[in-house]
């Protein structure tokens, strides 16, 4: 790989952090590195590979002479500048919703359609966090028995949305234990020692019922799959756990797939990890997967209800395979 121009926007996030960090993990060419972020950090250097550089404020020539950008500053900013980095010359990964189901920007996990990279434009869409660890176990399983059908429900961490709802849930988890009144001002409820079905918490629910996260999940799964014949229905549950999205999956198949043809199947598939052994408490956990690159994945079993249907538990670090991983993956297949 020749040494590439980058750029990370939003490079003071919770994402944005770890994209650096994964960069400089695998060893990621880079002949220089920008970091974009707003008017609140100037001012602020980052470290990387031991050096530390300086936080540039994000504007429309930002771009210019960068070959690739990882966006992870929201959805309002990379619709606003990606358009301008693209215009640039610079191909952008965005880890935003704003383009995932633009037909004309490929939305990527590298293990299920690495090829739909190909199509890009100037933008390739980095999926949904929930939708990628989905992906990555569903696709050898659809491979080998087509899967009509999906229901997932998910136990997502609080990272995921972002440093402010980390420090809230820090600030109540010691309001709660030393017996104080909790504040709530990311999250509509209290989210210590709670669950709530909402996501984002500051998104209104469509008009069927579902919130936006749900209908990602729905739509995402369909166009990285490439398959818009699979039915998808998910619940989305924010849980207070720092860092690891659990999701509890059950998947109808065309052919039937027993469970140990699946650990087999889930085995041998890339970026996939099995730890399925009930007897001796073992399974995915969200505080084993977190600092890890791979989707974990257990409590593989036939679904007693159905003839052809499995069920399973399937856990990654939402910030790495669930963001700045996947990210980085796509930016080497370029
Ligand atoms: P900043 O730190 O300057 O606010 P998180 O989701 O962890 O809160 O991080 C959001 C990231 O997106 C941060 O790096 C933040 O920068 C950046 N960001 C948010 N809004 C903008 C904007 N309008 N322009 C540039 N960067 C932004």
């Amino acid at each position: 790989m020749s040494l590439k121009k980058v750029a990370v926007a939003g490079a003071t996030g919770v994402v944005g952090r770890q994209m650096l960090r994964v960069l400089e993990d695998r060893n990621f060419p880079v002949a220089s590195l920008k970091l974009l972020a707003s008017e609140r950090s100037k001012g602020k250097t980052l470290t990387f590979k031991g050096e530390e550089v300086a936080v540039e404020v994000l504007s429309e020539d930002s771009f210019k002479g960068v070959d690739i950008a990882l966006f992870s500053a929201g959805g309002g900013t990379s619709k606003k500048y990606a358009p301008f980095a693209a215009k640039d010359g610079c191909v952008v990964v965005d880890n935003s919703s704003a383009w995932r189901m633009d037909p004309e920007v490929p939305l990527v996990v590298p293990e299920v359609n690495p090829g739909d990279i190909a199509k890009h434009k100037g933008i390739i869409a980095n999926p949904n966090c929930s939708t990628i660890q989905l992906v990555v176990v569903l696709k050898p399983l659809h491979d080998a028995a087509t899967i009509k059908r999906i229901v997932v429900s998910t136990y997502q961490a609080v990272s995921g949305a972002g440093s402010a709802a980390l420090a809230e849930l820090d600030a109540q988890m010691r309001d709660c234990l030393e017996g104080r009144p909790v504040q709530c001002k990311i999250f509509p409820h209290q989210i210590a020692f709670n669950c709530i079905p909402q996501i984002p918490q500051s998104g209104a629910f469509e008009d069927n019922g579902y919130t936006n996260e749900e209908m990602k999940m729905v739509n995402e799964t369909k166009k990285i799959m490439g398959d818009n014949s699979i039915m998808v229905t998910a619940t989305t549950v924010r849980v207070p756990v720092h860092t690891g999205h659990s999701e509890c999956v059950n998947v109808e198949t065309l052919k039937k797939l027993t469970a140990d043809q699946a650990r087999e199947l889930l085995r041998k598939a890339p970026g996939v990890v099995v730890q399925d052994d009930p007897a001796n408490q073992l399974y995915p956990l969200a505080v084993n997967a977190q600092g890890k690159y791979d989707t974990f994945v257990g409590r593989i079993r036939e679904d007693l209800s159905h003839p052809s249907a499995l069920e399973m538990w399937v856990v990654a670090d939402n910030l790495l395979k669930g963001a700045a991983l996947n990210a980085v993956q796509i930016a080497e297949l370029l």
